[in-house]
Parts: C-alpha cells; sequence; structure tokens
C-alpha cells in the first residue's frame, strides 16, 4: 500500500479551479439545516445524533448514545427498541399519509408503470412477512435477494426488516458463482428472485443462476431451503417443487394484517458484499437504530428534502449500498414519493431518463459520474428536448465527479438553477459523509467539500498527522458515527485489520481513499490508494480478478490494473502468463479469458483490455509491481524499475505487446 495518491485529472483542476456556485437564494432561506449545525454538532456530537435519531419512531428510548468501550466496536443508542419497515412504511400510513405515493415504478417496456401508495406499501410488506414466516424464516435468519429493479425487490428488503431477517441483497449483474459464494458465506436459508428482468429492452433470466448457485452450495453441504420466485418477464422457468414457491401463489394469498416486534438498536439489518483488497468479498454488517438515523438524516439534510413536496430519484441498483440507503431506508423513512426504474438509461431510446423526470416532475435527482459522462458524450440535444425544470437538487456518488462533467450536469440537466452535491461514502459507512450542504454551501466542481455536520473526517500524512491545507494524504474518519459498519460478518480481525489498524493509536478509521485539501481546506477525493478499482462506481477488487483468471485452466498467473478510463473512470486490465502447455493461448485467447471472467465474477468485471505477456515485472520479495502495469496499461513512459527484481522485464513486456501489435 502506497500513501501516494494516484494524479488523477481533479489533482490537476484543483490548482486552476476556482468556479464557485453559491446556493439559491430561496433555497438557502428555506434550507433544513443552515451553517450553525456544523457547529453545534462538533460542540456535543452525541446530542447531535441523538437530535437525529429523534427523526425515528422508537418503541423504546435508548439508554446510551453511543457505547465505544470497546472499539472499533460500536453499539448505538443503546437499549432503544425499533423496526426499520414501520419507521419506512406504517407509520406514515398511521399519521394519515396512507394514500400518498411511495413508488412510482416505472418498468422498462414502455406503459409499464404502477403507483403503490404508502397503505398499499404496508399491505404487500406484510402479506411478504407473513409469506417469508411461513417459509420458515425467523428473526435472525439470512435472506438472500436476487432481483431485477421491481417494487417486490423493495417490499422483500422491508420484509426481511419487518421480521428480522437480516437480507443480503446480491446485484442481478453477478453471476451465479458469485452468488453462491455469498449465499454460502452469511449461509442464507432463503432466496429470494424473480424469473426475469427487462434490460435493454430484453427478458434477461436470473432464476437459471440461482437453481446453479444454489446447486454449488449445496456441493459446499450448505442447503439454501426456498426460493421465493416473482413472475417478472414470463420466461420458461426450471421448477423444483420442493424448493421453489411462486410469489403470486405464497404472498398473494397470505394476510395484509402483520404484527410488527420491535427489535433491539443493534440487531442486524443486513449484510451487504463489496470487493476488498483480497479474493474474499466482505460482508459488511449494518445494524438498525444507527443505520436508519443515518440513511434517514443524510437524506434529509444533503437533499434539503421537502417531503410534502419533493419527487425524489434515485438511479441506483438496489444491489449496491446506494440503493440500500438512498432508495429504500432514507427515502421512506422520510415519506417521500419516489421513482423506481427497472431499466437502462438507453432503452428503448436516449431520453428514457429525461422523458422519465419531465413525466414524473422530479424534483431530486441521485446519479453517478459514469452516468453523466456518458451523456455528455451522447450531446446535449437529448436532454434538451425535455422539460426539466422541475428539478431543484442534484446529486453525484460513487467516485470523484470531474469538473467538467459537474459543470455540465448543472448546466444541461440542472438548468444552471440546481446544486451539485458531490457526496462521498462507502458501503462501509452506511450513509453519507462528505457533501456540500445545497443551502449552505458554495460549491465548487469536483471537490466533496466538508464533512457534514456530525461527522469527522480529515487527510491525515502516512504517521496520523493532519496535512496542511494545499497538501494531499489518507482520507479518514476522526470519531465513530451512527452508521458505521458493526464487523464484517463473521470475521471480526478482518474487520479491526482492514479498517482499524493502519492508525490505531488515534482511533481512525482509514477509508481506503487518498485526498486532498485545497487552500480553503475543502477536501477533494482522489480515488483508492489500495488494490481496488473503482469502474463506472462500482467497486471491484484487483485479487478477485486475478484469481477468477488464474482459475482458468490455460493461465500460470495475472495481475490485474485499474487503468484511467475516459468513460467508466477505471478500467479493468489484466496481464496474463499462459502455462506454457496452453501454447500460444490460440487465437481465441482473449475472447476466452474476457468470457471466462464474465462467468465467474460478472458483466462488470470483464477486463477491457487483457494482454498476454511472458514475465510480470516483480520486487525482490515477489510482489506484483502493479504501478509498472498502470503504466504501459495507460500507455505512460514506465516510471521507476529500480526496486524490480530483474530490471528487464519490463522490456519484454513492451517489446511483446509492441511486437503483437
Ligand atoms: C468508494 C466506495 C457510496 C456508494 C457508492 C460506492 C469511491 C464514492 C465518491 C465521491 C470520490 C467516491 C471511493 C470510495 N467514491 N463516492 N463522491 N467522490 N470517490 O460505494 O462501492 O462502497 O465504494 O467509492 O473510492 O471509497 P462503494
Amino acid at each position: 500500500m502506497t500513501a501516494e495518491p494516484r494524479p488523477q485529472e481533479t489533482l490537476a483542476n484543483l490548482s486552476t479551479e476556482d468556479r464557485r456556485f453559491e446556493p439559491p437564494a430561496d433555497l438557502a432561506a428555506n434550507a433544513n439545516l443552515t451553517a450553525e449545525a456544523y457547529a453545534r454538532a462538533e460542540a456535543d456530537p452525541e446530542a447531535f445524533w441523538a437530535e437525529q435519531a429523534g427523526r425515528l419512531d422508537w418503541a423504546q428510548p435508548w439508554d446510551r448514545v453511543l457505547d465505544w468501550d470497546n472499539p472499533p466496536f460500536a453499539k448505538w443508542f443503546v437499549g432503544g427498541r425499533i423496526n426499520a419497515a414501520y419507521n419506512c412504511v406504517d407509520r406514515h400510513v398511521e399519521a394519515g399519509r396512507g394514500d400518498k405515493v411511495a413508488l412510482h415504478f416505472v418498468g422498462e417496456p414502455l406503459g409499464d408503470t404502477r403507483d403503490i401508495t404508502y397503505a398499499q406499501l404496508k399491505d404487500d410488506v406484510s402479506r411478504a412477512a407473513n409469506a417469508l414466516t411461513e417459509l420458515g424464516v425467523t428473526a435472525g435468519d439470512r435472506v438472500a435477494i436476487y432481483m431485477p429493479m421491481i417494487p417486490e425487490a423493495v417490499v422483500t428488503m422491508l420484509a426481511c426488516a419487518r421480521i428480522g431477517a437480516p437480507h443480503t441483497v446480491v446485484f442481478g449483474g453477478f453471476s451465479s458463482d458469485a452468488l453462491a459464494s455469498r449465499l454460502e458465506d452469511c449461509q442464507a436459508k432463503v432466496v429470494v428472485t424473480a424469473d426475469g428482468g427487462y434490460r435493454r429492452g430484453a427478458a434477461s433470466a436470473l432464476k437459471p443462476a440461482v437453481d446453479e448457485a444454489r446447486e454449488k452450495t449445496a456441493a459446499n453441504g450448505h442447503t439454501v431451503e426456498k426460493v421465493l420466485v416473482v413472475r417478472r418477464t414470463g420466461q420458461d422457468v426450471a421448477w423444483d417443487d420442493a424448493v421453489d414457491v411462486w410469489w403470486h401463489e405464497a404472498v398473494d394469498a397470505a394476510s395484509s394484517e402483520h404484527a410488527c416486534e420491535f427489535f433491539d438498536a443493534e440487531h442486524p439489518l443486513y449484510v451487504m458484499y463489496t470487493s476488498g483488497t483480497t479474493g474474499k468479498p466482505k460482508g459488511i454488517l449494518h445494524t438498525t437504530g444507527g443505520y436508519l438515523t443515518g440513511a434517514a438524516y443524510t437524506h434529509w439534510a444533503i437533499f434539503d428534502l421537502k417531503p410534502e413536496t419533493d419527487v425524489y430519484w434515485c438511479t441506483a441498483d438496489i444491489g449496491w449500498v446506494t440503493g440500500h440507503s438512498y432508495i429504500v431506508y432514507g427515502p421512506l423513512a422520510n415519506g417521500v414519493t419516489q421513482v423506481l426504474y427497472e431499466g437502462t438509461p438507453d432503452s428503448p431510446e436516449r431520453g428514457r431518463w429525461w422523458d422519465i423526470i419531465e413525466q414524473y416532475k422530479v424534483t431530486i435527482f441521485y446519479t453517478a459520474p459514469t452516468a453523466i459522462r456518458s451523456f455528455m458524450k451522447q450531446g446535449r440535444e437529448i436532454p434538451d428536448k425535455r422539460d426539466m425544470g422541475s428539478l431543484r437538487i442534484l446529486g453525484s456518488v460513487g467516485e470523484p465527479i470531474n469538473p467538467e462533467a459537474y459543470i455540465w450536469y448543472r448546466h444541461v440537466i440542472g438548468g444552471d438553477r440546481t446544486p451539485v452535491v458531490d457526496t462521498w461514502w462507502q458501503t462501509e459507512t452506511g450513509s453519507i459523509m462528505i457533501s456540500p450542504l445545497p443551502g449552505v454551501t458554495a460549491g465548487k466542481p469536483g471537490s466533496a467539500m466538508t464533512p457534514i455536520p456530525g461527522v469527522g473526517a480529515d487527510v491525515v500524512d502516512d504517521e496520523g498527522h493532519p496535512v496542511p491545507n494545499g497538501s494531499g494524504g489518507l482520507l479518514v474518519l476522526t470519531r465513530p458515527w451512527p452508521s458505521m459498519l458493526r464487523t464484517i460478518w463473521g470475521d471480526d480481525d478482518r474487520f479491526v485489520d482492514t479498517y482499524w489498524s493502519r492508525f490505531k493509536e488515534q482511533g481512525y478509521y482509514f477509508a481506503g481513499d487518498g485526498a486532498k485539501k485545497d487552500a480553503d481546506g475543502d477536501l477533494w477525493v482522489l480515488g483508492r490508494v489500495d488494490d481496488v478499482m473503482n469502474v463506472s462506481g462500482h467497486r471491484l477488487s484487483t485479487t478477485e480478478i486475478e484469481s477468477a483468471l488464474v482459475s482458468h485452466p490455460k493461465v500460470a498467473e495475472a495481475a490485474v490494473v485499474g487503468a484511467k478510463d475516459e468513460d467508466t473512470g477505471q478500467a479493468v486490465c489484466a496481464f496474463v502468463i499462459l502455462r506454457e502447455e496452453a501454447g500460444d493461448g490460440g487465437s481465441d485467447i482473449v475472447a476466452e479469458l474476457r468470457q471466462h471472467v464474465r462467468k465467474e465474477i460478472g458483466p462488470i468485471a470483464t477486463p477491457r483490455q487483457i494482454m498476454v505477456v511472458p514475465e510480470l515485472p516483480k520486487t525482490r520479495s515477489g510482489k506484483i509491481m502493479r504501478r509498472l502495469l498502470r503504466d504501459v496499461a495507460e500507455n505512460r513512459e514506465v516510471g521507476d524499475v529500480t526496486t524490480l527484481a530483474d530490471a528487464s522485464v519490463m522490456n519484454l513486456i513492451s517489446s511483446g505487446l509492441s511486437a503483437g501489435k
């Protein structure tokens, strides 16, 4: 690991970027949070967080805000009892807002829409809770969710929360292997899935991957007891009567009455798998009271949410943490009306997202820089044809937003009225940590600005000393926060080691990102400093893809790096050494290996480039020097090679590659 953040575009822009965008006057005048919140939260963070927890309905109040007696294992709102689903659904109905639309569901096929009110959502969640109970799920059991972006996915998550069964949502784009390893790691008892979903104008199957994953886990001694299947596309599915259950039979027949039980504030709410620096994904554990507090507070503060009038839309997939915090838990706890869209931005044609914004008069829109960059490429004529005057706040998440994309987003999508909030956070942090406040902050294109009220963050050097303004270093969080991960599922040691050992003395959480403080002390996040890549805002591990490549019979060794990519931020570039008996691998070797990675992990992990090389650059201790491979992948002159065991290796690689071109 190196303390030196990789140079990225933002670094260069940082010294020259002097554009500032003040909050619109009316937004500032009516802002949910004003500048005083920073000092108030800083003076007494626990009191501030207790105030935020007060946004929720508790069956029993806590007697202690934070138990940090055994760091880094935190307990928040100790002694409190709460139900997340009750807070996201029932309480709005009880307050007389049952007729309000919770979800404007928009399926990918044109015209396939459904509006679901909070009252209907309450009935649906109750039915699903009863059905899951009927299938044998009890509090504490894990339920895996492998679904398209349809209302039933949201309903299932809330039904799990309602009965205290932690869910683990696996992104529908992951392969059966990736699904199987997650089912095994958290020993999921039941899987909820669909026959398929609509993507890019076609029905894309999901159930076969569940069948395969179930076989794989069975071979390793873990039994998935039941699979609950939503009929979405109507495509043919293989059926095992002993295991498979149709949603429209089990859930529709269940009672819409369900008395909800309240759980301890620290009861596990969900496990979300994310890539780390080793081959094995980490199951990030979030618990109930603190997580929901973080999600609800940030969603309200950072998007300046006015639940009565706003129409909110976050384009993430529920398979990622953004979908958990900013589609399901935050927005629904806050009782807002939101859009839920199943498909891709370009189906049936490229203006689909803007049509949806126009049609539903979306006021707050939250998406990722990679999407913005692809729209920029397509040109402003497409969004310009739509009326998006309803928008008042735009959000960005997942990777650094380059200033050009920020400006385009604000200008073309936001009509130059809308603040852009660049929100930095992670699966582990559970909710947004660093972001402008739209009614307070004068935004700078490319900067995530400052920690939000309640959060402590800093940029430190290798020894853990805060760096002065104008310098770079490592991003840390300096004190516990309610929505922090509690551990890595089944691996407390890895939890301590990954996040808390680097700055043990200071007690800081190490985020794995490099960052810089500008002359004003504002933060610029520069990207990962470890072996984690960020491709289109998706986190991928170099080691995980290397393991996938090496599992191919023709591959002897593999090294993967994330190379800068104009469209996706970073792209996966692989260097492989073939086994001797494989010869030159055959003319289709690259296609064959790309296909292999798709199958092992999923399409998002497919390398952009695979280069067959005779050697890999290694240090004397045998560590692959990825820095040099990154130079090759980014077409740069190769840097310092003096620590290589064999300095001629880079020549060998470069000449081999140019000969192959
Ligand atoms: C990593 C976390 C948080 C939900 C989506 C990704 C990068 C995230 C930003 C941002 C610069 C960002 C970081 C972080 N990242 N948001 N606004 N500016 N970088 O969640 O998969 O857990 O990935 O995404 O590198 O560590 P994740």
